[in-house]
């Protein structure tokens, strides 16, 4: 059950308990100012020895990982830090050699706890080499993106990509909390902002009416960037992820897949650009792809396409493949790709379709020839 308590002072803390985990159940933590007081919520999990800060070189240069080291300083802790290159191209099996000897080589041991401060890429990388790293120790996501801040630091599913394979190599590995900081969104650039959006985007499209209305009548506060709809949207999702998450944190009895909407396009279309694409921006036009699959297979209307597609425009999201790559893309090589996704079960296409705004559904075995109906091409072509 998702429990959650805002304290006095609304702009400071909002707790949010995923307590249905057994043992590795958790709290998200949402507040102004957080950043500076990570010491306190890390102190929680003495006794520990070493505390690795994980960053990126982005998140460094913006003062974020420095912040964190000091009020670990502050506490006592012995922090190791360990800056890795921004971009979805670290998030890498041979980025994860890097900092295990790193971590052998400063005496990194079975109790001390990784902090993951960063975007999607730095908390999915490190969760992975925590999880891994002497078979399990213990970290903690501090999400500075929007993306990371409504979806990839909650849940638990850690990894990395293969060239050609996306998320392919990973585990479950909850953390031990989710520590979110307002203030860190104001520095994200935009298109980082709309990255986010797109995840947001799904949430609301595929599985929540309620939030999809909210959003498409408050479009210009959200394009403008409006800090009190963006606490309300961060928390919100962390809400409906987490009800998903305690339901089925395996993804085994098909609630938590739905969390995919989008996904099956997405992660097809980020590996042809070889990884250039943004994963938010890949699902947010995955995500109409799949709408008008959805059409295509009788499953929803053109209504439905049409009102995603204005309330995409309305909010800065894309609708359709940056040009550069539209132009290239190779759709038998998409198909290809997709039987290999990790959602697809002996070669037979599977996608999460919209039934109407607020709901899906999974749809097995799809006809390729269904996808290149979207295109306009032939399947002979
Ligand atoms: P990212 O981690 O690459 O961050 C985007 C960019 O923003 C990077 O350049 C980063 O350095 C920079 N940045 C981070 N915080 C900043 C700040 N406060 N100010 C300025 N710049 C900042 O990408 P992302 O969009 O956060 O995450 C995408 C990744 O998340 C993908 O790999 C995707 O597969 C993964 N993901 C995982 C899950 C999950 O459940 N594990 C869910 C959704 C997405
Ligand atoms: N991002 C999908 C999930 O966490 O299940």
């Amino acid at each position: 059950m998702i429990s959650d308590e805002t304290s006095d002072n609304v702009l400071s803390q909002l707790h949010i308990s995923l307590c249905d985990l057994n043992q590795r159940g958790y709290d998200i933590e949402i507040g102004s100012g957080n950043l500076e007081r990570i010491g306190l919520f890390i102190s929680r999990f003495k006794p520990y020895s070493q505390v690795v800060v994980l960053a990126d070189t982005n998140v460094r240069d913006n003062g974020y990982s420095d912040m964190v080291v000091r009020s670990l300083t502050d506490i006592g802790a012995d922090v190791f830090v360990e800056v890795i290159r921004s971009g979805e191209q670290s998030k890498s099996v041979e980025t994860a050699i890097k900092i295990w000897s790193d971590f052998l080589e400063v005496g990194i041991d079975r109790n001390s706890i990784l902090v993951s401060v960063g975007g999607g890429v730095i908390g999915d990388l490190g969760g992975f080499v925590a999880a891994a790293y002497t078979r399990g120790i213990r970290f903690f996501q501090v999400p500075t993106t929007l993306l990371a801040q409504v979806d990839s630091s909650v849940g638990g599913k850690v990894g990395v990509d293969l060239p050609q394979a996306k998320n392919m190599v990973g585990f479950f590995h909850q953390p031990l909390g989710v520590l979110i900081d307002s203030d860190v969104l104001k520095t994200l650039p935009d298109i980082e902002y709309v990255c986010g959006l797109g995840e947001v985007a799904k949430y609301a499209v595929s599985l929540d009416a309620e939030l999809f209305n909210m959003l498409e009548t408050n479009a210009d506060k959200v394009k403008a960037r409006d800090s009190e709809l963006i606490r309300f949207i961060v928390t919100k999702c962390c809400k409906i992820k987490g009800q998903i998450v305690e339901e089925d944190e395996f993804e085994k009895t098909g609630k938590r897949v739905l969390l995919n909407y989008g996904h099956t396009f997405a992660h097809v279309f980020e590996i042809v650009s070889k990884f250039t694409l943004p994963h938010g921006q890949a699902v947010a036009i995955g995500s109409i792809y799949a709408a008008k699959l959805a059409a295509e297979l009788g499953i929803t209307d053109k209504n439905f396409v049409d009102r995603q597609i204005k309330f995409h425009n309305s909010i800065g999201l894309p609708v359709e493949l940056p040009e550069e790559l539209f132009v290239t893309i190779n759709w038998k090589e998409v198909i290809d790709l997709m039987q290999h996704d990790k959602k697809t079960e002996s070669g037979k296409l599977r996608f999460v379709l919209p039934t109407k705004i607020g709901q899906c559904k999974v749809v097995n075995n799809v006809d390729p020839k269904n996808i290149y109906n979207l295109t306009g091409l032939s399947q002979n072509s």
